[in-house]
């Protein structure tokens, strides 16, 4: 027995009826300080082996050893208590409570929340791993880099020593991306073990050891080193994807905006001006790149134009209409798509299923109704389409949305929210949690709708592609364009 070796799995598979085999004959060793990158497409079954091994999920067959010895998982408390610590793709907090509280949870069966000595603890850590947040802000006042410490502090008060971070990186700016790496590296030096569950390559590569999947099996551990990124590309999908070179029609003669932002003045959840004094059009057949990190007003602009907060000084015009604090129906009714930045608190409803999430902003209009009825078969007409073109992994339209994988579940809001013609789309992030091949298709898909005449405003932090998509970019930097 190796001694390096702290978590071993051993030919885990898991079949989620009636045909999805999930996880297949999986074998994988993690060692003691070492950064272990699982890569592989959406659907894979990545989350599913993580969840596995966290207990969450029960495998069909196979077995997991913690320090050489096998274990039985009832649930994530037997894994907590073998110091297995698990940071979900979609954050699991308490919103109306502080940071300390939250952590504090995890040894929730004492009466009294031990606050103060989770505030000291919180600040030793911050200390060794470069793990910082205010003991005391609540979390719905948090950025979601914040928020993503807090987990892995919970994680660590906890008592792990065995970190599992599912896509921790997805909605993360450079910065904040950078400065997990940097968290993670001090953990293991000093003896933490860290499963890294990405579809980045660039991220698999900064780790010490890669074990790619590709529907549910493993397809190769291998050291970075080994590798080059374009092999790597080809292991996790099975063939080349190509990237690049847009098709674009030239800009049409500008006849009117679609949008026209103006002096907009808007407050933040922290009771601060986050949007200060913005002005910017969007015309017709062209894509408005808005690039910054995030954190600097983005999504508070975004949702001042789409209706969903408040604008206190200033004016949004969509297409020639005053809908300054009009309500999202209203404005969604002009025409106007939103690809949502925190896709799952707007996106979904994850106990529907897919055809009724797909229906969720449809189902009053006319053209889906038969009398008094939906008219389900319409719906599932499109719908199937779009799972073919967005490659939507799911076993049928009637499962409920959970079930799907967190790549797979972004497809499914992109599906919808891009279904009908729009004017104006407003696309925050769209290619966050998407593999390469994905996002690839949503980028030549806004490019088809701009080359079709709709004007499009991309917020984006990734520059690269903002600049390969856009024909005009602006910069946003702490509320105000420069
Ligand atoms: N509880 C469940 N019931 C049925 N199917 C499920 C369930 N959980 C996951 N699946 C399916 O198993 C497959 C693997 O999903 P998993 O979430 O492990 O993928 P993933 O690699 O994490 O993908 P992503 O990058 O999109 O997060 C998917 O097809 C998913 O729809
Ligand atoms: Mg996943």
């Amino acid at each position: 027995m190796n001694h390096d070796v702290i978590l071993e799995v051993r030919g885990i598979t898991k079949f989620f009826p009636p045909n999805i085999l999930a996880n297949y004959k999986v074998d994988l060793t993690l060692r003691r300080g070492e950064i272990h990158a699982l890569l592989g497409e959406n659907g894979a079954g990545k989350s599913t082996l993580a969840r596995i091994i966290y207990g969450e999920c029960k495998p069909d067959e196979g077995e997991i050893l913690v320090e050489g010895r096998r274990v039985k998982l009832r649930g994530p408390r037997d894994a907590i208590r073998l110091g297995i610590g698990m940071v979900h793709q979609h954050f699991r907090l308490v919103e109306s409570m502080t940071v300390a509280e939250n952590v504090a949870l995890v040894a929730a069966k004492r009466l009294i929340l031990p606050v103060r000595e989770v505030r000291d603890r919180l600040r030793e850590f911050a200390r060794k791993y470069e793990l910082d947040v205010d003991p005391d802000a609540y979390i719905w006042q948090l950025s979601v880099g914040e928020r993503q410490r807090v987990e892995i502090l919970k994680a660590l008060y906890a008592g792990a020593r065995i970190l599992i971070l599912d896509e921790p990186t997805t909605a993360l700016s450079p910065l904040e991306r950078r400065r997990l790496f940097t968290a993670l590296k001090r953990l293991k030096d000093d003896g933490y073990s860290v499963l890294l569950i990405t579809h980045r390559l660039e991220e698999a590569l900064q780790s010490d050891r890669i074990t790619v999947m590709r529907r549910g099996r493993v397809v190769a551990t291998i050291r970075p080193e080994e590798v080059s990124r374009e092999e790597l590309a080809r292991m996790m999908v099975g063939r080349v994807v190509r990237t690049g070179n847009y098709v674009k029609r030239p800009s049409s003669r500008r006849s009117a905006p679609l949008l026209e932002v103006e002096d907009l003045w808007v407050m933040s959840d922290k009771g601060v001006y986050a949007v200060r004094g913005v002005c910017l059009k969007v015309w017709e057949g062209e894509i408005l790149g808005l690039v910054g990190e995030a954190g600097n007003g983005q999504r508070e602009l975004v949702e001042a134009i789409t209706g969903l907060r408040r604008v206190e000084k200033g004016r949004v015009i969509i297409a020639g209409e005053d809908v300054t604090n009009a309500g999202a129906r209203r404005i969604a009714e002009l025409g106007v798509a939103h690809i949502p930045e925190d896709r799952l608190r707007y996106g979904l409803a994850p106990g529907l299923s897919l055809i009724d999430n797909y229906l969720l902003r449809k189902y009053y209009k006319s053209e889906y109704r038969r009398g008094p009825f939906i008219d389900y078969g319409k719906a599932e007409e499109e719908l199937m389409r779009a799972v073919n073109e967005y490659r939507i992994v799911t076993p049928s339209l009637r499962v409920p949305a959970l079930l799907l994988s967190g790549g797979n579940m972004q497809k499914l809001i992109l599906a919808r929210e891009l279904s009908e013609a729009h004017r104006l789309i407003i696309a925050s992030h769209p290619t966050y949690g998407l593999d390469v091949a994905t996002a690839e298709f949503v980028r030549r898909f806004l490019v088809r709708e701009r080359n079709r005449g709709s004007g499009i405003l991309l917020v984006s932090e990734d520059l690269e592609e903002a600049m390969a998509l856009s024909d005009r970019v602006a910069i946003i930097n702490r509320g105000r364009i420069v």
